[in-house]
């Protein structure tokens, strides 16, 4: 458009040169009205109606903006405190009552490019040699017209990576000493070190190094094997290397970085004995190796890492309204049915995870703020994971109270992507996540008692 201008402007026709200017201004002054005046009804419209010539033009770029803060938890209660459990954002219709999200989440579901509130670039996720996708979060269940790639992968995914190995693992010496790390970090808070932020050692480098050993029985010990690693694990912008458009930026570009830390998993000890097999829909090594990049990278490293400073920094977040350490202290650490349930409530209330998605594999229509919409088959359907976590029908009155004793809390629970343990994209990792934030809240607790303790 740009070169279009210029050479108009060149050849004497500054009129269509001028013409295209402002007819640029004007779709940017639009785009600009909408998103500032009337982000969720525009929305609300153009989903109704997503053939409609103004729904093409303008959504696109709507739904982009909007999706950048649209998932936060304080970004969206506030959605949430104008139009209720259900609206537009990001491009979706969000159904965030706890009855919606339990059917979203127990049954099959029709997916494409979207991680939660986000667009996807599809060039940026992992592909096999034939060509085929391996991202996890965008392909559809079979029951709904998949092809069986999501049933056969996370079979193999689980097999491999979540096995009995993984388990022994989390109790060996070197799990042991990556702990002991953890803590000797955790107790130089006091004197200055930025124990969630620092590149190095802290919450973010062990979560780096605890699941690469327990998971694949990587050699983190071994210098190169870190560097790989860190390249790709370090500080949060990672994310946007799969984000549409802004995978397009070279900056954000991880493509080198990805197949080298993909080369790592293929070497590594629990891709020893892998052998292709037709219950996996004949998934290669490299094809294992490339999902699981994207797997730890956007679900295992980054959410483990958010749920860790929820649980111990006393961060205000979300819904999350109290310093949670101070409840922290008064749990017997040796109870660990206690200190998983803290965990729950912890995520109750500001969860990781926020939105999951899926496709409407039919017509379908929605009450939002009062009045019944209809949507089209096709349309995307925001799963707000969070919003079941807060529904008062299923929690009671003292939804926004911090209670990790309340009753049903581990049955209703949905920030693993599943309600009372049923749903077929439940998270793979969260019995190994629960295991390790359980042993972390007892290691850090203890130092932190020691430390109130001596001062
Ligand atoms: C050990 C670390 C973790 C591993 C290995 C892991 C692994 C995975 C995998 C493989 C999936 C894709 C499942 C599928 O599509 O069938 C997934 C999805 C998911 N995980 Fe995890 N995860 C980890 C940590 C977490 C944490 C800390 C949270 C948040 C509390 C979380 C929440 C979720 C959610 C909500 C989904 C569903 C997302 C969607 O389908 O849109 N995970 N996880």
């Amino acid at each position: 458009m740009i070169a279009t201008v210029v050479i108009c402007f060149m050849n004497g026709l500054g009129f269509v040169s001028w013409g295209i200017i402002g007819l640029v201004v004007l779709f940017v002054a639009v785009e600009a009205v909408i998103l500032l005046y009337y982000k969720n009804t525009f929305q609300l419209w153009a989903l109704q109606r997503p053939w409609n010539l103004i729904s093409r033009l303008l959504l696109p770029l709507v739904e982009i903006v909007d999706s950048i803060g649209a998932g936060n938890t304080n970004n969206c209660m506030i959605t949430f405190n104008q139009y209720g459990k259900n609206f537009c954002a990001s491009g979706e219709v969000w159904m965030g009552s706890f009855a919606e999200v339990k059917k979203s989440v127990q049954n099959p579901q029709g997916r494409n490019f979207w991680l939660g509130e986000h667009p996807l670039l599809p060039s940026s996720l992992p592909h096999g040699e034939s060509g085929r996708c391996l991202f996890l979060l965008s392909l559809a269940s079979k029951a709904v017209g998949g092809t069986g790639d999501h049933e056969a992968f996370r079979k193999c995914v689980v097999d491999t990576l979540l096995s009995d190995a993984t388990v022994a693992r989390e109790s060996d010496s070197v799990a042991k000493e990556i702990m002991d790390s953890l803590t000797a970090d955790f107790a130089k808070i006091d004197s200055g070190f930025d124990f969630y932020n620092s590149p190095v050692g802290g919450n973010q480098e062990f979560w780096t190094k605890y699941l690469h050993h327990v998971m694949f029985g990587l050699d983190i010990k071994n210098k190169e094997v870190m560097d790989t690693l860190n390249s790709l694990f370090t500080g949060d912008m990672a994310l946007m290397h799969y984000l549409y458009p802004f995978g397009y930026v070279p900056h954000f570009n991880l493509h080198s970085q990805i197949a080298k830390v993909a080369e790592l998993y293929e070497k590594s000890p629990a891709f020893k004995n892998f052998k292709v097999k037709a219950e996996y829909n004949n998934m290669t090594a490299k094809e294992l190796a490339l999902l699981m990049t994207s797997i730890m990278r956007i679900a295992g490293v980054q959410g483990s890492r958010m749920l860790a400073w929820f649980c111990t920094s006393g961060v205000i977040y979300g819904n999350l309204r109290i310093d949670a350490r101070e409840v922290w202290d008064t749990i017997d650490l040796s109870n660990e049915d206690d200190l998983k349930k803290y965990v729950l409530e912890v995520s109750r209330l500001s969860p990781p995870v926020t939105v999951s998605h899926r496709v409407a594999m039919e017509d379908f229509s929605c009450e939002i703020a009062g009045k019944t919409y209809n949507f089209p088959k096709g349309t995307k359907v925001a799963i707000p994971l969070v919003f079941a976590n807060i529904d008062q029908d299923v929690w009671g009155a003292d939804v926004w109270e911090f209670n990790h004793k309340r009753p049903g809390l581990e049955k209703n629970h949905a920030g693993f992507n599943s309600v009372d343990g049923v749903g077929n994209r439940e998270c793979p990792g969260k019995s190994l996540v629960m295991r390790t934030m359980v042993r972390i809240l007892q290691d850090l607790g203890k130092e932190r008692r020691k430390q109130k303790a001596s001062a």
